[in-house]
């Protein structure tokens, strides 16, 4: 298992390049499937999900292309004919977001056999809703042996449109639904829909693709079934994940950074509070300018969907507020169990303690490096920035939950003037 070795204290300088979001890439991937043309796709990121949801879409008969073979961010997908409407235990069992195929699936196959997501680091991660929803459309789902067997209930009939109102705003069940409906028959409304800015970009390659959808952005979407989609070609939005993650970083390291190609009018909640925590930013269309100097201060919060503070953002200014002058609450309304990096953060000497869903941090003079272990995605993140903050030398194991969600993180690091290196 690879590791990250850390010498913490050095300012950030320099700029990067910022990615293709993952949680765009990969419903836009499954997309691919609702039409027998090419889907030509750039800026997609290259990251272990990504590759695995490429594999996935491969076994089920997809074609794949990279044009440039020199450049993965640029590729053709094309579901001519799809030889197996199936995603096997082995896979989804690696990546949850798996379940993004079974709409697609439904509707262009009218059946789908698609492994249950298992429960992560984070919560349990039910789909009841992504059922509920197709079922309203006209599916037949049945759970066996861990498995989702789904079928149009009416043979050689396509789903029905209906009107769904979905019991808490789900992310990927609102991106099912969406591309479930693009083909159904009829008028779906979907009330409660997730706004995130990749639920936007899906639904704007879906548009391209000849679905007709309004409300794209609101919580209400509204969409007219068509009897086809076809091809189109796409660039994926940035990442405001790894956006919001840098600008954690280089607050908490001090220095001056610029990340380009990426979209600061997706990411106003968490830039509201770095401000707050005292970075100084700068901001264009597709660039964010930002510099630190002094001891960040403590900044409260809580996380919710959007547009408010995303919980994948949590995780990393945690490692901010643990060496910010003072204390701070952080809560955490969207998972159950998304603490986890609070007892290794401990471990780097941060004084941390929780009461429910908040954490209270009291901010401490200095963390110091040691050995820890990444228990998810934005965890390593967070640890990532606390070794780079922390004194002496951090080792942060299991980084291949890392690897899931950041594209060759310890590279931009370096190019940043980190001193950070991956160990086999
Ligand atoms: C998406 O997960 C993201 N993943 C997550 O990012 C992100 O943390 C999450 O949305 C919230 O923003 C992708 O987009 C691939 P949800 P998702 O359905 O869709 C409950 C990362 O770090 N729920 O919006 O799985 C659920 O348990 C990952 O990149 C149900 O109860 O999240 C949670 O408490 C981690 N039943 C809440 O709703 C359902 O059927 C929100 O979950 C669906 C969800």
């Amino acid at each position: 298992m690879d590791k990250l070795v850390m010498t913490g204290g050095a300012p950030l300088k320099g700029e990067i390049n910022i990615a293709g979001a993952k949680n765009a890439a990969l419903p836009i991937l499954c997309a691919s499937l609702l039409t027998a043309d090419p889907v030509e796709l750039f800026n997609v990121p290259d990251l272990q999900d990504v590759r695995t949801m490429l594999k996935l879409l491969q076994q089920m008969g997809v074609t794949l292309e990279f044009p440039n073979p020199n450049d993965r961010s640029h590729l053709i997908l094309q579901a001519g004919t799809i030889s197996s409407p199936e995603a096997p235990y082995e896979l989804v069992k690696t990546m949850r977001a798996s379940i993004l195929v079974l709409g697609p699936l439904l509707a262009r196959m009218g059946r789908a056999t698609v492994s249950l997501p298992g429960g992560c680091a984070i919560g349990a991660r039910p789909v009841d809703q992504h059922i509920k929803g197709l079922k309203a459309m006209g599916a037949s789902i049945q759970i066996r042996k861990g498995f989702i067997v789904a079928k149009i209930a009416e043979p050689n009939t396509r789903l029905q449109g209906n009107a769904i109102l979905t019991d808490m705003i789900t992310v990927t069940g609102t991106e099912n639904l969406l591309m479930a409906a693009c083909l159904a028959e009829g008028t779906t409304i979907l009330e409660n829909a997730a706004r995130e800015p990749e639920v936007g970009d899906l639904a704007e390659l879906l548009v391209k693709m000849g679905a007709k959808i309004s409300g794209i952005g609101s919580d209400r979407l509204v969409i007219e079934g068509v009897p086809t989609l076809h091809g189109a070609s796409h660039h994926v939005i940035a990442d405001r994940i790894e956006t919001g993650t840098f600008l954690c970083a280089v607050a908490a390291t001090g220095g001056e950074i610029v990340l380009k190609n990426c979209r600061p009018d997706t990411l106003d909640a968490v830039l509201v509070k770095l401000k707050e925590a005292g970075l100084k930013m700068k901001k264009g269309a597709d660039w964010i300018s930002a510099s630190m100097s002094g001891r960040p201060k403590p900044v409260s919060f809580r996380t919710s969907e959007y547009p408010a503070f995303p919980t994948d953002m949590q995780a990393q200014f945690m490692a901010l507020n643990a060496i910010a002058g003072g204390s701070s609450r952080i809560t955490e309304t969207i998972f159950e169990n998304r603490f986890m990096h609070v007892q290794e953060l401990n471990r780097l000497g941060a004084d941390i303690s929780i009461e429910g869903n908040t954490a209270i941090v009291e901010g401490v003079d200095k963390l110091s490096g040691a050995t820890v272990m990444a228990t998810d995605l934005r965890a390593s993140a967070s640890l990532v920035i606390a070794g780079l903050a922390a004194q002496g030398e951090t080792q942060v194991d299991r980084i291949y939950h890392l690897d899931r969600g950041y594209d060759r993180m310890e590279q931009k690091l370096t190019q940043l003037g980190a001193n950070i290196r991956r160990m086999k």
